[in-house]
């Protein structure tokens, strides 16, 4: 087991690189497997989900070949279907490669991905789309089997824009008979990245970003080199460490328009902030004002950075209200901070904190990736030693997080338990 020991307030101050996005490089190194070829991919962060994600694709026959920044995918000898389960339990996005599979192959085979540490999470929209596409589904123990002899293209309305969703039906009719069009569409920055992948390798999709995505099947794929965007939620979580500091952060390889609403409630804190087109300037100010947020499928607030906010938000002047409307069981790290001083009161879908004037160091658990990503940003500010336990969690979706603390003059130190 990993923990991190934080002396907390330091200065946040200094230049970082925003690594390349987690959550679009996991349905773009799925998306490999359509092209049944050599695929080099930029930019992607070298961390635990997308190292499971390259370790399905080598259960499955691709080769991964790694070279500092670089990621060779061969995919051309592709002979498995199935999704090794326990693979699947670990990571639950492993679900879209079934989407590639699919739309290559006409067949994959999974688990269900299960319930996990931030509230169930059906699949329910995913095999709906399936079935839409003409992909018969058999569930047997557990296993969830796809088939079909060919994917015709058709209309699929989401009752929900659900991302995994989404980005799964684009997979299977890429290389379909005909044209898809999907309504309701999830229309985060990470689907416009998948489109501009798969447009670049040859597929014919328009419209991600909006609800409406068309995709014009084609036969066949090409051979393409490729750069991952950057990690809005890594750029926003920094953000939040430098604004509770009455710190200053630049951060360099950001995208501001994939986080523009982050960036209005920053700002409606108090903190001064400069975009330009790869970069955020952040000043914070003496003392944070307190906010509402709720969170919203994108162009909304994201709820990824709930918890993170929700953190920042302990000592701001005032009382701030949170509303989490995507995922149920997302406040668990309120518990975590209560421990080290903050005042929340979980109610339902609602946290409310009443602000502190500061938080004190303790022993905390990480209980998931952005719940241990708030610990972290609390820790930071925190008067005295801040310990957070299974940061395993949080090493799922963040980059050499320890190092670039340290270079903005954070007292950060991981060691094993
Ligand atoms: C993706 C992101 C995750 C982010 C989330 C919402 C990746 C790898 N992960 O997750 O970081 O928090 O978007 O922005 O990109 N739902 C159903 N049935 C389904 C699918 C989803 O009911 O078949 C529900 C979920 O339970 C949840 C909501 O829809 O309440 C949003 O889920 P979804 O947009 O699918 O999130 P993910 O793609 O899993």
């Amino acid at each position: 087991m990993l923990e991190y020991i934080i002396k907390g307030g330091k200065k946040v101050e200094g230049c970082i690189q925003v690594s390349g996005s987690k959550n679009a490089s996991l349905p773009i190194i799925a998306a490999t497997i359509l092209n049944q070829g050599i695929t080099t991919l930029y930019n992607v962060p070298n961390i635990h989900d997308t190292q499971m994600m390259f370790e399905i694709l080598k259960k499955l026959g691709g080769k991964i070949n790694k070279k500092a920044n670089k990621i060779i995918i061969d995919t051309s000898k592709i002979t498995e279907y199935v999704i090794p389960e326990e693979l699947m339990s670990q990571m639950r996005s492993s679900v879209i490669i079934a989407g590639a599979l699919l739309g290559k192959y006409k067949r994959a085979t999974f688990s269900y991905p299960g319930g996990c540490d931030i509230g169930p999470r059906p699949i329910d929209l995913h095999l709906k789309a399936f079935e839409k596409l003409g992909i018969n589904i058999s569930k047997n123990y557990g296993k969830i089997e796809c088939f079909c002899d060919k994917i015709i293209g058709e209309k699929i309305d989401f009752e929900f824009p659900s991302v995994g969703a989404t980005e799964n039906a684009i997979l299977a009719s890429c290389l379909a008979e005909g044209t898809t069009v999907i309504t309701n569409a999830a229309r985060e920055p990470e689907i416009i990245d998948l489109q501009n992948f798969l447009n670049k390798m040859g597929a014919k999709i328009q419209g991600a970003g909006s609800s409406k995505i068309e995709i014009e099947g084609v036969k066949k794929l090409k051979d393409v080199n490729y750069n991952i965007m950057p990690d809005r939620i890594e750029a926003g979580t920094f953000l939040c460490m430098a604004a509770m500091n009455s710190g200053n952060i630049i951060l360099e390889n950001a995208n501001p328009e994939h986080i523009i609403s982050v960036i209005d409630k920053l700002e409606e804190t108090g903190c001064k902030i400069k975009t330009s087109k790869n970069q955020i300037e952040l000043q914070g100010p003496k003392k944070l004002k307190a906010v509402d947020i709720k969170t919203m499928p994108y162009p909304g607030f994201p709820t990824d950075m709930q918890s993170i906010f929700a953190a920042m938000l302990t000592t701001a002047k005032g009382s701030s209200i949170i509303v989490e409307n995507i995922f149920e069981n997302r406040y668990k790290y309120t518990q975590e901070l209560i421990r080290m001083g903050a005042k929340i009161t979980v109610e339902g879908k609602s946290a409310i904190i009443k602000g502190v004037r500061r938080l004190y160091g303790a022993k905390v658990k990480a209980t998931d990736l952005r719940g241990g990503a708030a610990l972290i940003v609390a820790g930071i500010s925190a008067k005295g030693t801040t310990t957070v336990e299974n940061i395993e969690y949080v090493l799922r979706g963040y980059e050499k997080l320890d190092e670039k603390l340290k270079t903005l003059g954070i007292d950060i130190k991981m060691q094993k338990i």
